[in-house]
């Protein structure tokens, strides 16, 4: 009689690649979730599909970074080589998507690159992120995720990708995705180390009106999914579910993702009813998709249950 449900395939899992791994790298701050190499991708890529999850976002750690984070753009760049193997483990069976954004690539971990005076240079990032988008869709990836919150994006990766002649390749836009302490576990994912802050292009904690707005932009833009981040947003991403004519996405954090492990790790907090209520609100406040790093086992949970 429940209003409300989850099903396996309206989670999608994040999953790490690192350049130059032999074998996979646990993360302290984030227990149960690992650096991947490229075989143990292929592996993860697999076990999700068999778990009956919707897809995968694809992260990419490359051994060297510069100030406009040239290996995001590489054909040989560690993550167009993992989309090209997560695409043939995938086979078909889940939707492959991957983070478009510069920050895993910059040595000083922005999201765009920086103007004379250090500041993040909206538009000259943009053509960084054309680039970017053309590589993920060659590479094979089925739905790109615009994760670096500059205006415009949408627009130019859409134009990009038109002209490259990838019309079917979709755009999940991170519409209101939110200056965040509880990013901070997803730092040690991608071995970054911030130089400042995010706050001249991410969305400050205190507005919402401005979150919501951030949809309108991205549909007349081109965007296939929006997405509310961190998911804890749940007033937002009611509001963007209301508003958006396309399916609405969330991203349960690191940091959240965290916190729940960690107060069940000290007997706080009982683990598995925590991780199935949170999600559960997640989508009760009208998400159609669910990033979380606990997709698998949770599917499994699923499939149980039935
Ligand atoms: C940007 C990006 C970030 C996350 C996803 N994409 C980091 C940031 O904006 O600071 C965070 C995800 C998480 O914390 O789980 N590439």
């Amino acid at each position: 009689m429940s209003e409300h449900r989850l099903h396996a395939a309206d989670l999608v899992l994040p999953l790490f690649v690192k350049e130059s791994l032999t074998e996979p790298a646990p993360l302290g701050s984030m227990p149960g979730v690992v650096q991947h190499t490229l075989d143990s991708l292929a592996a993860a890529v697999k076990e999700a599909a068999d778990a009956g999850v919707g897809g995968v976002m694809l992260f990419g750690i490359p051994a060297v970074r510069d100030a406009v984070g040239s290996q995001a753009d590489d054909p040989d760049g560690i993550l167009q080589r993992g989309l090209r193997v997560a695409v043939e483990a995938a086979a078909g069976r889940l939707v492959v998507m991957s983070d478009l954004c510069l920050d895993e690539f910059t040595d000083h971990g922005h999201c765009g690159v920086l103007d004379g005076a250090g500041r993040v240079d909206n538009d000259a990032t943009l053509v960084r992120y054309q680039a970017m988008a053309v590589a993920q869709a060659e590479a094979g990836a089925d739905v790109l995720g615009l994760s670096g919150m500059m205006d415009g994006q949408v627009a130019a990766c859409r134009d990009a990708l038109d002209d490259a002649g990838y019309m079917d390749t979709a755009i999940l836009a991170y519409t209101a995705k939110y200056a965040s302490a509880f990013y901070g576990p997803f730092r040690e994912a991608v071995d970054s180390e911030l130089q400042g802050d995010r706050r001249t292009y991410q969305l400050d904690p205190a507005n919402g009106r401005e979150g919501v707005r951030e949809t309108d932009i991205d549909l007349l833009e081109g965007a296939d999914v929006v997405m509310v981040k961190p998911a804890g947003n749940l007033d937002i991403l009611a509001e963007v579910a209301q508003r958006s004519e396309v399916p609405v996405a969330a991203y349960q954090v690191s940091g959240e993702y965290a916190m729940i492990e960690a107060a069940a790790a000290n007997g706080w907090i009982s683990r598995r009813p925590a991780i199935e209520e949170s999600l559960t609100m997640i989508k009760r406040a009208g998400a159609d998709v669910v990033l979380t790093y606990w997709a698998v086992e949770v599917a499994g949970w699923l499939k149980e249950n039935r």
